[in-house]
Parts: C-alpha cells; structure tokens; sequence
C-alpha cells in the first residue's frame, strides 16, 4: 500500500463521520472502483477479512483463490446484498460511495452481479426477463443490440427463459445485466457447470464486453481462461488479498498458482 492510501475506513457500528473518497493509484488518481478495508460477516463468521483492491475504468480484473476463499462473499459485500453484512470498509464506483447503499441503490449506481445460479426468472419469458431488469435501473443496451451479441436468445426470445441450456441461461444473465446501464460487471463463475464448447461461446461474448470496454470483474475457478481475459487478478486466501498484480504475473508465476489455485 503506497503512502496514498492511507485508511479512511468507516466503522458503520460506531457510527463515524461520512467518508472522503480515498485517493490512490497511479499520479494520486481516483480508481473508477476502489475497495478498501472491507470486514464482512455472516452472522458471528468473521469472512471477509479486511479486503481492498482498485479497478481502472474498462479493465477486466480476475478474482481468484481456492473453493471457500471468499471470492462469492466479497463479490456480494460489494453488491451490498444483506449478507454478508459489511461492518466495516469504503466501496466506491465512479465517485458514487456504495458502501453507504442498499444494494437497489447500488444497482442503479451502475452495479451488475451475475451470481452463480444466474437467477433466472421461472414462468417468464427470455424478453420478459429481459424487460424486468429494466423496470428499476437506466436502460442499457437495447433488445436489438442484446440479440445481436447473444443470437440464440433471439431465437429464443418467446420461451420461458428456466427452460433453456445452461449456458444459454448463462447469456442471458449476462444479457440481463447488460439490458440495464451498468458501470461495474461482477461475474461469479460464468462457465460454471458448461460443457467446453459453450464456455468458448461465453468466452467469446465476454473478450467482446472487454472491446466495449465495460469494467468487470471475474471471479473463476477455471483461473486459466479468466487470466486470458483479465488485465490483472488478485488472489484471495481466508477472506484476505494475498496477490494484486498482472494476470500474467499470476500465468507467470508457478509457485503462487500452486500455493493459492492449485494449478
Ligand atoms: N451464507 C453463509 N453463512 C455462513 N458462512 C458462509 C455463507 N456463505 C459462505 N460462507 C462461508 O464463507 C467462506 C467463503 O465462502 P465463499 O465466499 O462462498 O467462497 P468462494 O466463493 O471463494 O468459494 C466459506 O468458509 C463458506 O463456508
Ligand atoms: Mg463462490
């Protein structure tokens, strides 16, 4: 941690004054998202244990770390779901603090998270899952745009969104979150549980969301093809950030995958 980064955490139990957005990164800039200092529980468990990292505007970072890490806990500490409950810490996305939303506020900050079980809406259609993202948040990409990128859910468009593939439920949770206007992609495990040739598709529309440029993080157990489409990576061990670097410095480095990823 550079001298920039000094603490300016928020103890919400104690109730302090309101936050400063921290300045820190590179030339004293602000990071379009930042971490700091986030201390999650679920109940009495004691799990998200002190965890910051930045994200530059339009770079994929590849969050990484043993089944059990943290990884799903801090994704959804940053999502402001109810639990786990953060206790402590700053969250902020383009100037906006999340930490002090709920996580409807924070989805209509900009935020977007695709959990693992992709969520998708029983007895409605792949159209109507769509259009039901939209009713609380700013538009994103339209109908047009969303079955042009994702084809089979056009074809698809009138079906009852349960009854499709697996991975074709996966793109249109990722659609879903695209239907809205989002500043920050959170994807847990999007190839999760996807035979190899559906998760090249997934691949595919997720190197196209990076040429557009849309900041995201991906959280993957298969660390490989998340590290071929990150810019760089941090590796959680017990709730904590044992590595923040390159996701080539992560490809590079035998014994740090070994030790934390077991690759
Ligand atoms: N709802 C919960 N209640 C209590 N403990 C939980 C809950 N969800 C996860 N945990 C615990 O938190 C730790 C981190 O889990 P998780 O964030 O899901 O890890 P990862 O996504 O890296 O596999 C694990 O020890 C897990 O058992
Ligand atoms: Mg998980």
């Amino acid at each position: 941690m550079s001298e920039q980064s000094a603490p300016l955490g928020v103890d919400f139990a104690k109730d302090r004054a309101p936050a400063v957005e921290p300045v820190r990164g590179q030339g004293g800039q602000r990071a379009y998202f930042s971490a700091w200092e986030m201390h999650a529980y679920y109940g009495e468990s004691y799990i998200v244990q002190g965890v910051s990292f930045d994200i530059r505007e339009g770079e994929i970072l590849a969050l990484l770390g043993r089944n059990g890490a943290g990884k799903t806990s801090t994704l959804r500490a940053v999502a402001r779901l109810e639990s786990p409950q953060l206790t402590h810490g700053e969250i902020w996305l383009d100037h906006k603090p999340l930490h002090e939303m709920r996580a409807h506020e924070a989805s209509r900050a900009g935020l977007a998270l695709v959990p693992e079980d992709r969520r998708i809406i029983p007895g409605l259609t792949v159209e109507e899952n769509l259009r039901l993202a939209q009713i609380s948040a700013p538009h994103g990409w339209s109908f047009e745009r969303i079955y042009e990128s994702f084809p089979r859910l056009g074809e698809r468009r009138w079906q009852e969104g349960v009854t499709l593939s697996g991975g074709e439920q996966q793109m249109l949770a990722i659609a879903r979150a695209l239907a809205q206007d989002i500043k920050l992609l959170l994807l847990d495990e999007p190839y999760e549980g996807l035979a190899p040739v559906i998760v090249q598709e997934i691949e595919r529309i997720l190197e196209d969301i990076k040429k557009l440029g849309i900041t995201t993080v991906i959280v993957e157990q298969n660390a490989i093809a998340a590290l071929h489409l990150a810019d760089r990576a941090i590796i959680l061990d017990m709730g904590q950030v044992v590595f923040d670097g390159t996701a080539q410095e992560v490809i590079d480095n035998e014994e740090l995958r070994q030790q934390y990823l077991a690759l």
